[in-house]
């Protein structure tokens, strides 16, 4: 696991635009799971102001929803869409969005995501240190599923929802690359122990610590925590 400290949340964009510039270089077609929540909206602006200034081209690109509530009003389908996809080329038949009417979604949107294999997967962090909605206590084997919310993350995302559809830690876990976002002193607890404490089913970002390539992008705040720090 790399963890790299920024500023702020403007030079965490730039550094993931850097990655993502290049990646698109060598592999335009490349596979792209996208999270939602306050986190992403400076990353999702630069990527469309980078678009803009035609530095981006994702007309060969698919792009993964990894979340969804499960209150029938698509509400990350929607964030998506308005902050990211409606402002940048990705052609409709590559965008894959997560169905809640669909009894058979779980199973099927697991099948569709491994036969795509994430090139790379951009994920936020929970305060509870939860991951897409995999909350504490996901088994680390986990595949795309039903869930219930815990209040924490009730609270957090100012939601009286109690369930969602999300990825796995196993879907997580199969992508070629990770890269993890958290900004805010509200995050530095579960940054810590995402980072420095056991792998745990407690913590589920511990399991990041599991695979060979994730890169953990922090302001300071979220860092503020850290031993290294
Ligand atoms: C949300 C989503 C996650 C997201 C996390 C952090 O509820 N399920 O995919 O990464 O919680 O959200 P925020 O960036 O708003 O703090």
């Amino acid at each position: 696991m790399k963890t790299i400290i920024f500023e702020d949340p403007k030079e965490i964009a730039a550094y993931i635009l850097d990655a993502l510039a290049s990646s698109l270089k060598k592999k335009p077609s490349l596979t792209l799971a996208l999270p939602t929540g306050k986190t992403t909206i400076p990353l999702y602006k630069k990527i469309v102001s980078d678009y803009k200034k035609k530095k981006l081209d994702f007309s060969k690109t698919k792009t993964f929803q990894i979340d969804e509530y499960l209150n029938n009003k698509n509400d990350f389908r929607k964030f998506l869409i308005k902050n990211l996809l409606s402002k940048i080329n990705v052609k409709k038949e590559n965008q894959n969005f997560i169905s809640t009417e669909n009894p058979e979604e779980p199973r099927e949107y697991e099948q569709k995501i491994s036969k795509a294999k994430i090139d790379l997967m951009l994920l936020g962090i929970g305060v509870n240190c939860h991951i897409a909605f995999n909350e504490p206590g996901s088994p680390f084997d986990s595949k795309t599923r039903i869930v219930s919310l815990t209040q924490s993350t009730q609270r957090a995302n100012k939601t009286k929802i109690k369930s969602a559809l999300t990825i796995g830690i196993s879907t997580i876990l199969k992508s070629k690359k990770i890269i993890l976002i958290a900004t805010g002193k509200h995050k530095a607890q579960a940054v810590k122990e995402m980072i420095e404490g056991p792998i745990e089913t407690k913590c589920p970002a511990s399991a990041l610590q599991k695979h060979n390539d994730v890169t953990v992008l922090l302001d300071k705040k979220a860092a503020s925590l850290l031993k290294k720090n």
